[in-house]
């Protein structure tokens, strides 16, 4: 069991003003927990959790993720306000939409000081905690963009990529901790994230891609018909982390079934077909 059993958790959830984290925060809440919620608007998280929930058990902290020592501060009050750290869900992100030659050095750099910089900037200062204590959970929101790619997605599947990769290292570094690593990939949920104020567009376009032009109104013309529910979803990976038994991927909603599927189908015929041509560049041995 990665929670205790003789008092309540402690959770920390960055990125909670908002959708998946927003809901998460209300459900710990209810649920009895203590929640250390990091955002970029702390009176916009109050608001936003109103008064239906009982918020003597919450620490909002405003912080910037890519941030190392506001990062390092705010993990580091957590611990000491709740004297513990039970579970870390790294979730906050954003979504960005153009082709990748449209995509400026600076768009570069923000996506991954907030989805892969500041992920790194929370683990660096949650493990040690974790670690001595021989337990906890880590849960990092990728996408089912963190599995397969597609066209007019690639800064935001580089991000989720690289947290993949992050995530499968460093579940295997501390399963003898007794520290468990789940990454959680969701189809298309309904929260803020295709509204203007969570997808970032480039600042500047190629007329070479009207079909990107086309998928971006598409996008925002999907906000309010997404087919993932955000209460189900949060209440899946509370349920993911309490069970004790929260797998590496916790794939969340029918279209991210799918389309991780297809990615698996398509990569194990491409596996088939180099089996006899890939051991060609071995060296020969003896
Ligand atoms: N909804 C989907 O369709 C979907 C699908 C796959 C994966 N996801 C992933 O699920 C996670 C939650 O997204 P959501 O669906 O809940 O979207 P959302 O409603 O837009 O909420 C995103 C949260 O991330 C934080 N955030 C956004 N941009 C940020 C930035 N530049 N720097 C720091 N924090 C930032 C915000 O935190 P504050 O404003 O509180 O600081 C906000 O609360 C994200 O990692 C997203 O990539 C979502």
């Amino acid at each position: 069991m990665s929670l205790p059993s003789d008092r309540p958790s402690t959770w920390l959830v960055t990125g909670a003003s908002r959708g998946l984290g927003l809901e998460l925060v209300a459900q710990l809440l209810r649920r009895g927990d203590n929640v250390a919620a990091t955002t970029r608007a702390t009176d916009r998280l109050l608001l936003a959790l109103g008064t239906d929930v009982d918020t003597s058990r919450l620490l909002p902290l405003t912080v910037d993720l890519p941030d190392e020592a506001a990062v390092t501060e705010a993990v580091g009050q957590a611990a000491e306000h709740f004297g513990a750290l039970d579970v870390v869900v790294n979730n906050a992100g954003y979504g960005f939409l153009a082709a990748v030659e449209e995509t400026s050095p600076a768009e570069v750099r923000e996506m991954l000081d907030v989805q892969v910089v500041g992920v790194w900037n929370v683990l660096r200062a949650a493990l040690p905690i974790l670690r001595q204590q021989r337990s906890g959970h880590i849960v990092n929101v990728s996408s089912v963009l963190g599995l397969t790619a597609v066209p007019g997605w690639g800064l935001y599947c580089a991000g989720k990529f690289a947290l993949e990769g992050i995530s499968e290292a460093l579940a295997a570094e501390v399963a003898d901790f007794g520290v468990k690593v789940t990454i959680v990939e969701p189809g298309y949920f309904r929260t803020d994230f295709l509204t203007k104020d969570s997808l970032a567009l480039p600042t500047a376009t190629v007329d070479a891609y009207p079909s990107i032009r086309e998928m971006t109104q598409n996008h925002l013309d999907l906000q309010g018909s997404q087919l993932g529910d955000p209460v189900k979803g949060a209440t899946a990976i509370i349920d993911a982390v309490v069970d004790g038994e929260g797998p590496l991927r916790l794939v969340l909603g029918s279209d991210s079934h799918a389309y991780a599927t297809a990615k698996v189908d398509a990569l194990r015929a491409n596996l088939d077909a180099a089996a006899e041509s890939a051991p060609a560049t071995d060296h020969v041995t003896v």
